[in-house]
């Protein structure tokens, strides 16, 4: 039989997956029954709340909800969700025209790019990103413009320049940032509103971790700004709030033409999420406000066990007002290896596994990144071996 050519599947338009290399590693130790202390992905390993899972339980058990479900999300899910967010961030939101459910932020991320970008039209994305970011973009047969920048006010000059000369067509941004922790105010989503009306831009905004905040900073919404809905729209996981990450439930929220064409693409490509999810989606949005605050303490706690014992080690780094991670210039000593070869350093010799910085975009080589993702114990456990190694 004639072999099939694969010169042109889209997988190989996408690199490798760079974490693999470590994930890899990882699980080679592991099987040599060596202890691994896991602070790779953002894979939260709190429990989800307990009246979110019986709920699921009980819906499960009635063969109603055993059918194909709504693929843009059940009524009642939809207007959890714009209830969660006049109550969060004073935006109100039309569940029927301004909110769709998606399967995830990432499902949800992929298929908005395609719905937006034509082929060839281009999309503004800061770099280092979430690797679906810059990938969408391909996915979707688009062009990437990769920004990079030393802080939110650089970026916003940044942004404004590049959009000024290149008229893209989608600006991908996200804040609080994974993986580098930085945090934006609301003024920041005005000027950025502002530019996107002047210059025809449609705005994506990721907002995975809207509620991972610590030191009583708050997360605003890009919707929270006057006129938003006119040229953004706003991505909500469930993963990271209410530790749901293995549920699969997202949301795009905002701009209702973009919402009416991912809700009709989407039409076209499930059936929506398994109903007794969706069932138990609308508890947590609706009852669950005080498990999310207790979710983000956590963080903050060992974000502050592991930012002081990395201090104590002779390694300085800021400590992030929000999100599961922190982000890590690589020590001195270290530098020339390349985030790569320090993290497989890392956990051959501590045997700590973290993402190498590499993998959010080149401009993240000289960073690692710590997920939070461990108890305080074993943080304090992994810290100490990185200690011996940085002062071995
Ligand atoms: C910035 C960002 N967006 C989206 C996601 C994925 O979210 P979901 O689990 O809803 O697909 C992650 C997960 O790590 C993330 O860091």
């Amino acid at each position: 039989m004639k072999r099939v050519s694969e010169k042109f599947y889209l997988s190989n338009k996408l690199p490798p997956y760079v974490f693999n290399v470590v994930n890899e590693m990882k699980a080679e130790a592991r099987r040599r029954g060596e202890d691994i202390i896991d602070l790779g992905m953002g894979n939260p390993d709190l429990a989800t709340p307990e009246p979110i899972v019986s709920k699921m339980i009980e819906a499960t058990l009635n063969p109603r909800n055993h059918r194909y479900s709504a693929s843009r999300g059940i009524p009642k899910l939809r207007e959890a969700l714009a209830r969660r967010y006049s109550r969060h961030w004073g935006v109100s939101l039309d569940p029927d025209r301004e909110v769709v459910a998606t399967i995830g932020a990432k499902e949800g991320l992929a298929h908005l790019m395609m719905t937006v970008l034509g082929p060839d039209e281009l999309a503004i994305v800061p770099e280092p990103a979430y690797p679906i970011h810059c990938q969408s973009v391909t996915i979707a047969g688009g062009r990437v413009l990769r920004v990079v920048a030393k802080n939110a006010d650089d970026l916003l000059d940044k942004l404004s320049v590049a959009i000024k000369r290149e008229r893209p067509r989608v600006l991908l941004i996200s804040f609080p940032n994974n993986p580098t922790g930085e945090c934006v105010n609301i003024g920041f989503f005005e000027e950025v509103v502002a530019l996107a009306h002047r210059y025809g831009v449609l705005v994506i905004h990721d907002f995975a971790y809207a509620d991972i905040v610590f030191d009583g900073y708050r997360a605003p919404s890009i919707l929270e700004v006057e006129g938003a809905k006119e040229v953004a729209v706003e991505i909500f996981s469930m993963s990271k709030s209410y530790n749901m990450a293995g549920w699969r439930v997202g949301f795009c929220a905002g701009n209702s033409e973009t919402i009416a064409a991912l809700t009709r693409v989407k039409s076209y490509m499930d059936y929506g999420i398994f109903q007794p999810i969706q069932i138990a989606a609308i508890i947590a949005l609706n009852e669950c406000d005080e498990f999310v605050r207790e979710t983000a303490r956590e963080y903050e706690k060992r974000r502050d066990v592991l930012v002081d014992a990395l201090a104590q080690a002779g390694w300085i780094v800021d400590k992030p007002r929000a999100g599961m991670f922190v982000w890590a210039a690589i020590p001195e000593r270290f530098q020339s290896l390349g985030s790569l070869e320090f993290a497989k350093l890392l956990l051959s010799e501590a045997g700590v596994a973290i993402s190498p910085g590499i993998g959010f975009g080149e401009r993240g080589d000289g960073f690692v990144r710590f997920a939070l993702v461990e108890n305080e114990q074993r943080i304090r456990q992994a810290m100490r071996a990185v200690k011996r190694l940085l002062k071995g």
